[in-house]
């Protein structure tokens, strides 16, 4: 197989080099594509770029797999706890007993928020989105924490707290939308079992924990770690690549996870599964609308920019799903639904021939829903889960020395130079 690609623009014949990942995939790298024929590639969405070498997620699309470090997904959602998953996608490794242990120890420290950031809670209006809130509050432990990262030891401090503060930010917005007491972290209990005690524990009705639900959230979380250069991946890594801090790069991910074409397409899943069930809508009619050309309607949690099979975090999902509800003894119309539609859809020629299959974002909401986590509280949850893969990415990039400040071209579509018409000058035109 050649190591380089050749290129012929207007007789011109140039070589650039191929670049190989560990597992067969191949990159043309174009970094003298410009000096040497004046030419720029053109890719929006990036569906063809690669915006990086990376060690810590490995996707193959068409193949269904996808691995956190070499770790297959189905091995870590099976055997793997979302704080040890945190660790082997943050630091390389899965960590050893006492490693795990130092950690749990180090995200107890931090679990707790400054009680002046409760104030600024206080002061969103009631209705607001929990994911503008989460952007905002990650911005702001800048403003707490402004020390710089310079070492590897202050890199470990500022992640520790980040995943363990966000855990805690998620249930004060949620307290606090509903004019609740805010519930405290508790040094006795896991890291999901204290997110579900600090979201539904109240004074009057002690939340009781169940096994399958903290084992629940594990998995959900664990699913959710890492996806390589996804969107909002891909804006940490960009806003980082300015030398950004860490917070606001974070920030600035949260807002594109938020989306409904990504994070935020597990809210929309629910909104279209219960738009079908009050409106009595037929399955059929919906499945007539995503195909329409005309309509701009699309079937949320189905499709994937990568994945042109089934998403392998969709399979767990979905038996997750069952377990649970099961489990609850909770009987949902919005999994019929949604079960329906897989059906009808994953028979369908259009979905097929477009490789349109459920995604991550499919079931996950019908989980969420029966544990009682409200559906504007779905994509903090999706979120929670990322921030990891978030920060993996942001100091692979920060160290990556090939890495600079990213900054894409453009095919320029205007309007050709034209003089500046003095204001007295221009007539009326319209009003
Ligand atoms: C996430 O990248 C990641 O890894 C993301 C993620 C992660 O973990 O970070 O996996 C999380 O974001 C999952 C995706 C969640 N979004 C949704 O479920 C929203 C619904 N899905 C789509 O809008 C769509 O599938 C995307 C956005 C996910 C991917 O779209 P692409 O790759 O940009 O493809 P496209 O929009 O250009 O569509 C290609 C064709 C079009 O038809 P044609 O004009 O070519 O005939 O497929 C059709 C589209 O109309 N199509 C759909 C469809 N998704 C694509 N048609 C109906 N319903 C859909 N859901």
């Amino acid at each position: 197989m050649s190591n380089v690609a050749t290129l012929t623009i207007n007789g011109q014949t140039i070589e650039l080099p191929i670049i190989e990942g560990v597992e067969g995939d191949r990159g043309i790298d174009i970094r003298q594509l410009r000096q040497k024929t004046g030419f720029i590639t053109y890719d929006p969405g990036y569906g063809n770029t690669g915006s990086c070498k990376s060690a810590i997620t490995y996707m193959d699309g068409e193949k269904g797999i996808l691995r956190y470090r070499g770790i297959p997904i189905e091995a870590l959602a099976d055997q793997s706890s979302f704080v040890e998953t945190a660790y082997l996608v943050i630091n390389g490794e899965l960590p050893t007993r006492e490693q795990l242990n130092r950690t749990s120890v180090q995200l107890n420290d931090h679990s707790l928020v400054h009680e002046d950031m409760q104030i600024f809670y206080q002061n969103f209006p009631r209705a607001s989105h929990p994911m503008g809130i989460l952007s905002a509050m990650v911005n702001a432990l800048r403003s707490f924490y402004p020390e710089l990262i310079t070492s590897d030891s202050d890199f470990e401090e500022v992640y520790v707290r980040l995943i363990s503060k966000i855990r805690t930010m998620a249930a004060i917005s949620y307290k606090i939308s509903r004019g609740h007491k805010v519930e405290y972290p508790r040094a006795d209990y896991t890291y999901c079992a204290n997110f579900l005690n600090m979201m539904f524990n109240t004074p009057v009705k002690p939340y009781i924990l169940r096994k399958e639900l903290v084992r629940a959230l594990n998995v959900f979380w664990i699913l959710h770690a890492d996806h390589e250069q996804n969107c909002s991946t891909a804006v940490v890594r960009s806003v980082g690549s300015a030398r950004t801090n860490i917070y606001a790069s974070l920030s600035a991910g949260i807002s594109a996870l938020w989306g409904e074409l990504h994070g935020g397409a597990n809210q929309a899943v629910i909104q279209m599964l219960s738009d079908i069930h009050e409106k009595g809508i037929k399955v059929k009619d919906v499945i007539k609308r995503a195909k329409s050309k005309t309509d701009p309607f699309r079937l949320m949690g189905f499709g994937h920019r990568v994945y042109k099979t089934y998403d392998p975090r969709a399979k767990i999902m979905k038996h997750n799903c069952h377990e649970v509800l099961d489990r609850l003894n909770y009987q949902d119309p919005l999994l019929d639904i949604a079960l329906e539609l897989e059906q009808i859809a994953t028979s369908d020629p259009y979905f097929l021939d477009h490789y349109l299959y459920p995604n991550v974002d499919f079931y996950s909401g019908i989980m969420l829903r029966a544990m009682g986590i409200p559906t504007s509280m779905f994509t903090v949850m999706f979120a929670i889960g990322r921030l990891p893969g978030w920060i993996a990415q942001w100091r692979e990039n920060t160290l990556d020395p090939e890495q600079r400040l990213t900054r894409p071209r453009q095919v320029y579509t205007g309007l050709t130079e034209r003089p500046y018409i003095p204001i007295d000058e221009r007539g009326n035109g319209p009003d």
